[in-house]
């Protein structure tokens, strides 16, 4: 041959090489998942965006994720050059973030899972960029107030999860006293724990008082783990004529005035000091779930805070979304405890949220089943409470913050670093080096109609209030542990969430 077929030949070596690094790289080494973990055949790759939300900056770019991490974050101008042939999913304008972290989500699993259940609630997490999830200790049987019942949570949860899962225990007058029954329970991995200042609504969750809370702090501040509150305290409550009407909304809520709040949260901050640096109960901090009063209670909160009391406060969407005046007269799926507010405390409750006097937020997704919560026609008073709302969060938290300037910085503030601070998931909740690859891809300026050609995961979509609403801020994609788990409209077939055991 003449040396210039030669060299023509010889050109398409670099051509091969380059090929055969591709289907190396590709099918040898790493190996692709095999599993139904992800709808993705890569451990390796790059999610590329031009709105990556990092703890700074949001910047343009690539986030390199290797074996459930983020590996390293990478500019734009350069990002083609390091990333070069590796598996690449652009998507382009849409926001990528930290998953949101739900502190509060009641999944009612097992023994009530004819309510939710860890399938349906957890690919409705899933669906609407929520990768992780701390499941309540009440409205599942028996609660989780010991070892042996944790661990019934633990096996229900196994293979059935489609995001993360975390478990609070509960702190109920039988254990409170008991300080082997609550360090069994902590050992065994409960995240913290969480009381009621009043009647819970389920019977083997009985309500404490500041004695027992003072005595749980006191356990909790050798593990530096908190204690939620739901704080109401019953107070007597004095009705007109004319208040009577169950199926008015404004019935109901004058059954649960803010004042329950406020006296809640008085004696609460009786041991709350507890917490303070020197204090008894250094380590422990108090979390108030839930606060629906942005008045006195707030102010109250606030104080105590600038004294140096350990304690945050997370409000719900439905706070924020909702108002007294508009929930129509015998529409139950508007009733929750403490009650949606009129709208200047709607108002009050954002302008606390955006000025940080509110450090967080969660879904409080509770629901039940129809026949309990839409049963009676309408009867506010035995209907039961709790907003079903897991898949969401997101567009309802973008969709009513419009107004009042919401941005992503404060959104990742709200839905994922905090609620990572509160429940110690230090490798989760940003968007960093070394973090876990928890992460929501959305389309902030997309709407929506949550309609009956939604597709909804949850398992009764007729409970949830936001039906028929429009909203803005549509999840693309969802990302646990660098599985990708949702994408489209479509889970990965099998449920890979871990459950997170202190
Ligand atoms: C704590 O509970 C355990 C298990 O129920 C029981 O055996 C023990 O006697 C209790 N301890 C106290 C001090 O009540
Ligand atoms: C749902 O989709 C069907 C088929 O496209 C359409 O006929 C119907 O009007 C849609 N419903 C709503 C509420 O938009
Ligand atoms: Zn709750």
């Amino acid at each position: 041959m003449e040396s210039g077929t030669w060299r023509f030949l010889l050109s398409f070596i670099p051509i091969l090489l380059y090929l055969f690094h591709i289907l190396y790289s590709e099918y040898v080494s790493p190996k692709p998942t095999t599993s139904g973990c992800s709808l993705l055949p890569h451990h390796h790759y790059w999610i590329v965006s031009k709105r990556i939300v990092t703890p700074h900056e949001i910047i343009s770019g690539a986030v390199e994720i290797n074996g459930g991490s983020i590996i390293s974050l990478v500019k734009e101008k350069d990002w083609r050059e390091k990333v070069k042939n590796g598996p690449v999913i652009d998507y382009g304008e849409a926001v990528v973030m930290p998953g949101l972290i739900d502190v509060h989500a009641h999944l009612d699993d097992p023994g009530r899972a004819e309510w939710e259940g860890f399938p349906s609630g957890t690919k409705a997490a899933a669906a609407g960029g929520i990768t992780t999830l701390i499941d309540m200790p009440l409205n599942s049987f028996p609660s989780t107030i010991s070892k042996e019942t944790l661990q019934l949570k633990i096996d229900a949860a196994k293979g059935r999860i489609f995001v993360n899962v975390g478990f609070w225990g509960g702190l109920v007058p039988e254990n409170a006293y008991n300080t082997s029954i609550l360090e069994n329970l902590l050992n065994a991995g409960v995240l913290g724990l969480k009381s009621f200042m009043c009647p819970s609504g389920i019977n083997d969750f009985p309500m404490t008082d500041a004695s027992h809370i003072k005595e749980g702090l006191s356990v909790l501040a050798k593990y530096k783990r908190p204690l939620l509150v739901h704080a109401e305290k019953q107070q007597e409550i004095e009705l007109k004529d004319g208040d009577d009407d169950p199926r008015s909304y404004s019935t109901y809520l004058k059954t649960r005035p803010s004042s329950w709040e406020e006296a809640a949260i008085r004696e609460l901050l009786t041991v709350t000091k507890d917490t303070r640096i020197g204090g008894p109960a250094e380590g422990a901090h108090l979390h108030i779930v839930h606060l629906s009063d942005s008045s006195s209670s707030l102010e109250l909160i606030k104080e105590a805070k600038s004294n140096g009391d350990s304690l945050t406060v997370e409000t719900c969407p439905h706070y924020l979304a909702f108002s007294a005046e508009e929930i129509p007269d015998g529409d139950t799926r508007f009733k929750c405890a403490p009650p949606i507010r009129d709208a200047p405390n709607r108002q009050k409750l954002w302008e606390a949220l955006m000025d940080g006097d509110i450090d967080m937020l969660s879904s409080d997704h509770s629901p039940s089943e129809p026949e309990l919560k839409l049963f009676a026609e309408g009867d506010f008073l035995r209907a039961w409470g709790g907003i079903s709302s897991l898949q969401f969060v997101l567009p309802v938290t973008w969709s009513y913050g419009l107004k009042y300037g919401v941005t992503l910085e404060k959104f990742v503030s709200w839905w994922s670093e905090k609620p990572a601070k509160l429940a110690s998931q230090d490798l989760k909740g940003s968007i960093e080096i070394g973090k876990h690859a928890d992460i929501v891809v959305w389309e902030p300026e997309k709407e929506f109609d949550l309609d009956e050609n939604h597709t909804v995961h949850l398992k009764h979509p007729s409970i949830s209030a936001y039906m028929g609403s429009r909203l803005t801020g549509k999840v693309v994609a969802t990302f646990v542990n660098g599985n990708l788990v949702f994408e489209d409209g479509k889970h990965a077939p099998d449920a890979c969430g871990t459950t997170i055991l202190a």
